[in-house]
């Protein structure tokens, strides 16, 4: 059986990479796309968000607006790092639909309690929206199957300040409420996916096919290379999202450890910073399994054949 999956994203060039990897594989039924402030703007994500499913051919599923702002911070977008639209130089028709009437976090409730132990959260952007659903309704903490959350960065530099992760370091407030809630979660930090570097080559691989999922990749990342070079010195993209994705139907292609894992939210330089009990030192029990390894080509080379795959099915 195919599991079940709603991804919360702030959507987002390796967002919009992760929602295309979760159409093109069979191991999963996409249930639904909850959208957040974070990459871009809320509107601009849902409208995105929608566009993707568009391209992809799949308009059945439901997208619901979820959170413009982060709790207690002020909001910090990323127009930087993927464009002003947030799909860096790919330009989408407008959807030719809305998102449904209900509130992200109504959606995320209603879905996990219809089918308790079924539904897989997939989070790939600051965690407001799921932040606020524990908040409004906790017997979802019990309901949800499990929780991958793209975020922190354990052992490794942050991506937004020199310590803290994008999506910890938006929300840092909203981090430590789903952090310390009980919920089976896998954290994907950027330990791992710094390791995954899609490729110009890889692009061009890609683009051998003529269907307007390569073309749109192809827009997409080029910005999103050209970020990286410019203010990382990286050849080729991080392709952080995705990853998350795959591991909820390929948990091979990490390898783990269960730690106690916190995050500083007291506003100093360190804020959003996530860290580890590695040796114990406290009494708490570990509270989430951490990506700390991956087979990083073979992740790549996954994505790549799931896009060729999904290509195919969608011709120009
Ligand atoms: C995370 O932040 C965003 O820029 C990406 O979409 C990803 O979710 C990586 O730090
Ligand atoms: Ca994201």
């Amino acid at each position: 059986m195919s599991r079940r999956i709603l991804i919360d994203t702030d959507p987002g060039i390796d967002d919009a990479a992760a929602i295309l990897l979760a159409l093109a594989s069979p191991e999963i039924s996409l249930e639904g796309l909850t959208v957040v402030h974070g990459n871009c703007s809320v509107d601009q994500g849902v409208t995105n968000a929608l566009a993707i499913l568009t391209l992809a051919h799949a308009d059945h599923i439901p997208v619901a607006r979820g959170c413009d702002v982060p709790l207690v911070q002020p909001s910090l977008l990323a127009p930087e790092t993927h464009g002003n639209t947030g799909l860096g130089y790919a330009q989408l028709p407008p959807p030719p639909r809305g998102p449904i009437q209900q509130h992200a976090v109504d959606f995320l409730i209603e879905r996990i309690l219809a089918a308790p132990g079924e539904m897989t959260i997939v989070a790939i952007g600051p965690l407001t929206n799921l932040a606020l659903a524990i908040r409004k309704e906790p017997r979802i903490i019990k309901a949800v199957k499990e929780v991958f959350i793209m975020g922190g960065a354990i052992r490794h530099e942050g991506n937004t300040t020199p310590l803290a992760e994008f999506n910890t370091y938006v929300d840092p407030h909203a981090a430590h409420i789903v952090y310390h809630s009980g919920m089976p979660i896998t954290l994907v930090p950027l330990d791992v996916t710094y390791q995954c570097i899609l490729l110009a080559s890889d692009v061009a691989r890609l683009q051998r096919i003529d269907s307007p999922i390569p073309d749109f990749l192809a827009d997409a990342t080029r910005f999103y290379m050209e970020f990286h070079d410019e203010y990382q010195r990286i050849e080729g993209c991080i392709i952080n999202d995705p990853l998350a994705l795959a591991l909820t139907f390929m948990p091979e292609l990490c390898e783990y450890e269960s730690l106690f894992v916190d995050l500083d939210i007291s506003g100093g330089v360190a804020m959003g910073k996530t860290f580890a009990d590695f040796y114990r030192m406290t009494d708490h029990p570990p509270n989430m399994k951490v990506a700390l390894k991956v087979q990083a080509r073979a992740f790549i080379e996954l994505f790549l054949q799931r896009m060729e795959a999904l290509s195919q099915t969608i011709p120009n």
